[in-house]
């Protein structure tokens, strides 16, 4: 099997009614774990990549991470997808590399800081539809900002999505995906109570637009598990909340079909390898304690796969290639 275009796993859930996690990874460990996870529960995959990630990688190493990954796993249909594109040049830079599915972050301009106007936004990821639907390449875009910087990506202002404008955006742009602004915002520090999200968003632009898959953001559940071993093995986080998986449950019931997670991932990693460290004090092979935070990953995104419902959907299809997907464009 080939890496998968996004527009039929997305499209494939909407049809089974369950929501399809999609993984920010940055190195083998990651990708390794959450595999693991997919071919234990028969479950597609999104693995995406950042431009962070593009950089930590050096663009060809995840290039390759991913095609291991498929050759590792032949019956899981994977997608490759990038995360927050921020000009037309990234995502021709992804495409180049292989992926199977971009996201134009319109919503912020290309520091991704500041917001966009809506025709900005419009432009620009009309300018991506184009280009990546000739190639097979599916492309999700933004309406609405979320909270939360991360690395620096990120306006930290909430703007929530006018479903209207969702409705006109998508019809003006043509996008395969759209990630709504509904409340989430990005990292640890989401909530401080449970959060009561902006949930009628989602059926307001389904009930017009039921065709094209929606897409929430921020979506780490930010479990008070994972901080507490981050804390007790010499960490110092503060207590937060994150998005609880009832709500998560309650989105994709909606019809929310991608569901982005990153942070959960890295809080899991770090506190496989600080309480491995702790643990053993003369430790220094690094199969050890970067082991450990594979491990950790797995039993993470294996409790996503099966609370999204993505388990068992893997054999559900006979998966795309972007040379199909170009037909279908056409
Ligand atoms: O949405 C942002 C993701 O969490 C990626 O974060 O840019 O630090 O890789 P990153
Ligand atoms: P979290 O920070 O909640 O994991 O969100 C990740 C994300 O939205 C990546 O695009
Ligand atoms: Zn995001």
């Amino acid at each position: 099997m080939s890496l998968v275009p996004m527009k039929q796993v997305l499209n494939e859930a909407a049809k089974g009614d369950y929501g399809v996690g999609a993984y920010n990874v940055n190195n083998m460990e990651q990708i390794q774990g959450i595999m693991k996870a997919a071919s234990e529960t028969s479950s597609p995959v999104i693995i995406q990549a950042s431009r962070g990630a593009l950089k930590y990688t050096n663009m060809v190493y995840i290039k390759y991470l991913a095609a291991a990954a498929v050759e590792d796993n032949p019956d899981i249909p994977i997608v490759l997808h990038l995360d927050h594109g921020n000009s037309l040049e990234t995502c021709k830079q992804a495409i180049e590399l292989g992926f199977t599915s971009v996201m134009m972050d319109g919503s912020l301009k290309e520091d991704s800081k500041t917001p966009t106007t809506f025709d900005e936004n419009v432009e620009v990821t009309r300018s991506v539809v184009e280009y990546a639907h000739k190639f097979g390449v599916s492309v999700e875009g933004e309406l609405g900002t979320l909270g939360g910087i991360e690395d620096g990506v990120g306006s930290g202002e909430v703007k929530l999505t006018d479903p209207d404008a969702a409705v006109e955006f998508i019809k003006l742009t043509g996008v395969d995906a759209l990630a709504l602004a509904i409340g989430t915002s990005h990292g640890a520090y989401k909530f401080k109570a449970k959060p009561t999200l902006a949930l009628d968003i989602i059926n307001e632009v389904v009930k017009r637009i039921p065709e094209v898959p929606l897409v929430m953001h921020g979506s780490s559940s930010v479990p008070p598990e994972l901080i507490e071993v981050i804390n007790n093995y010499g960490g110092k986080l503060e207590k937060t909340m994150g998005v609880p998986m009832e709500s998560i449950k309650e989105a994709i019931k909606r019809g929310i079909r991608k569901i982005n997670v990153d942070t959960d991932g890295r809080l899991a990693m770090t506190g496989a390898v600080r309480k491995y460290l702790s643990e053993h004090l003369d430790a220094f092979d690094p199969r050890s304690y970067f082991g450990a935070a594979r491990e950790a990953v797995y039993q993470t995104v294996k409790e996503k796969m099966i609370g999204f419902g993505t388990a068992g959907h893997a054999g559900d299809y006979k998966p795309l290639t972007i040379e199909d997907m170009k037909a279908v464009y056409k």
